[in-house]
């Protein structure tokens, strides 16, 4: 096992509730997971990232937290968390949590306390302010899920902040007692034997001391944060966020192997993103880039920001890519459009550069977004926003295990909570009984993937190549070449035999004097 054992793995993200049902309640569970691994192990990925676990009212869908040391019942208890755990390590795979230190819920006994009087012991926790002589909200600070982002309590005549929804009052880093918590939630979870944490918000878990209004957006800031029309540089990415980060490096640091910490670090300029990393390598391991997941499924802008990460990252750094996540959509169809051929495209770019790849679950068999009416709506933005936006419950539905009622995610006359897409369409079991589909491909990128040092942890360097399509090679040994565009593509100056192609028609084939590619088709090749 190395050190760092995160720049050799592949990541898979699983949405508990919408993995694997087992009591027939229409709700995944962590026996369903445990339930799963062999799936897991079969594919090849060595982490798991589970979507909070935690008690929660669901307001956020566990993203509002009611008690940091304990499982949510419908999802199963400690004991089957640990159970996953054992079950998990026997195949060599491990678990990441899911970790939000930004708010809690206001359901929890910290925030029902403190709302209770302005001199609750727990009061400071959150933060507090008091309204405009006007009687308005303090500052211009806007909530992530639209309006403000202050709520009056009519007990206490004193505004608290939410940088999400009501429900989710947001912490105050400020105060120690708050931290204290924290290192011991921390130390709950890595004593049980997770992996690490991927850490929701964390650029933002401190707030500007004075409440600041941030300033408004101009015409150079990214199409995000004009749409927002401000620039978020009070309410987020504080410069004392580094300090807390760096103080969860150093209980990591204190387990062996040293636990992970994975940032949903949501900026959109890259300087801010590798400063996650730290000065010393002293924050998080890896921080996950926002701006290449909400890219468009484009060779020149994808290439580009992987450029501009590969010479800007310091050695000591790492990058992690993903497509599809719980907040963004599936790939398949955020990037793909329901095209197979994209969704092979785009599985074997992410597998094949640089970093830590993170499948979404069911991204190994290209699931797409699934169609929802607003009736079906479970997610707080989508009910707010709907028709506009339907939220994120369109990537967030079960996975689809095999034909038929049930899809295999629950029993088949039980209803899930959220709906299935067209499991005939798109399922595990078909895809496992025909070598040539998406969940094939992906296991065998998977495996060439383990096999050669130099596809893990080799040099990426951009190759000249036609506009709309993207070729690197990894290491000395292999060119990857990736024709994302309508058009027939040629790859000058290649040769060598293919390893993996997108369609699998041309695997094992030797080749010399240039590459023809068919549209939105990819080989791995092997140079001579
Ligand atoms: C980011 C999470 O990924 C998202 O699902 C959640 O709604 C917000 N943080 C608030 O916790």
């Amino acid at each position: 096992m190395t050190k760092r054992w995160w720049r050799d793995a592949v990541v898979y993200q699983i949405y508990p509730r919408s993995y694997r049902d087992t009591n027939g309640d229409g709700v995944g569970d962590l026996r369903g997971i445990t339930q799963s691994l062999d799936h897991l192990e079969w594919l090849g990925v060595d982490c798991l990232w589970l979507n909070p676990i935690m008690p929660s009212p669901n307001t956020d869908w566990g993203y509002d937290v009611s008690d940091y040391c304990d499982v949510h019942p419908e999802l199963g208890t400690l004991d089957d968390f640990d159970e996953l755990i054992r079950e998990a390590d026997r195949r060599g795979i491990r678990v990441l949590n899911d970790l939000v230190p930004n708010h809690t819920s206001d359901m929890h006994a910290w925030f029902k306390d403190a709302r209770m009087s302005k001199d609750s012991k727990m009061r400071d926790r959150y933060v507090w302010a008091d309204p405009k002589p006007d009687g308005s909200a303090p500052n211009n600070w806007m909530s992530q899920f639209g309006g403000p982002a202050w709520a009056l309590d009519e007990t206490t005549d004193q505004y608290y902040l939410h940088l999400f929804l009501p429900t989710q009052p947001d912490l105050n880093w400020w105060n120690d007692d708050v931290a204290v918590a924290f290192d011991e939630i921390l130390r709950f979870w890595f004593d049980r034997g997770v992996a690490g944490f991927r850490l929701d918000v964390c650029h933002a878990v401190v707030k500007d001391k004075d409440l600041r209004d941030n300033p408004p957006a101009t015409e150079d800031d990214p199409p995000q944060v004009r749409g927002r029309g401000q620039k978020s540089i009070y309410d987020m990415n504080r410069p004392e966020v580094h300090d807390v980060l760096r103080r969860w490096r150093r209980i990591a640091r204190k387990y062996e192997p040293e636990r992970l910490l994975v940032g949903e670090t949501y900026v959109w300029d890259l300087q801010s993103l590798i400063a996650f990393y730290g000065k010393r390598n002293d924050e998080l391991q890896l921080a996950m880039n926002i701006p290449f997941v909400h890219s468009r499924f484009d060779a020149g802008r994808l290439s580009t920001i992987v450029d501009n990460m590969e010479s800007g990252l310091p050695r000591s750094g790492w990058p992690v890519w993903m497509g599809s996540n719980h907040d963004a959509d599936r790939l398949a169809t955020r990037w793909c459009d329901d095209d197979e051929r994209k969704v092979r495209c785009a599985l074997m770019m992410l597998l094949t550069l640089r970093g830590t790849p993170l499948l979404g679950y069911g991204d190994e068999i290209g699931l797409p977004n699934v169609t929802l009416t607003e009736r079906q709506l479970r997610d707080p933005v989508g009910m707010r926003f709907w028709p506009a936006y339907p939220g994120r419950d369109p990537g967030r539905t079960p996975m689809q295990w095999k034909s038929g009622a049930g899809a295999g995610f629950t029993a088949p006359d039980v209803t899930p909570w959220l709906p299935f897409g067209h499991p005939s369409r798109c399922n595990i079991a078909d895809q496992k009984s025909n070598p040539r589909s998406v969940l094939h491909l992906t296991r065998d990128l998977i495996a060439l993937r383990r096999e050669e040092t130099d596809l893990r942890t080799g040099t990426y360097s951009h190759r000249a190549s036609p506009d709309g399509t993207w070729v690197y090679n990894r290491g000395k040994r292999f060119v990857v070449a990736l024709n994302m565009s309508d058009d027939v593509a040629k790859i000058p100056r290649v040769r060598g035999k293919v390893r993996v192609s997108t369609e699998r028609d041309r695997d094992d084939s030797s080749f010399s004097g240039g590459l023809v590619l068919e549209p939105w088709e990819g080989v791995v090749v092997e140079r001579p």
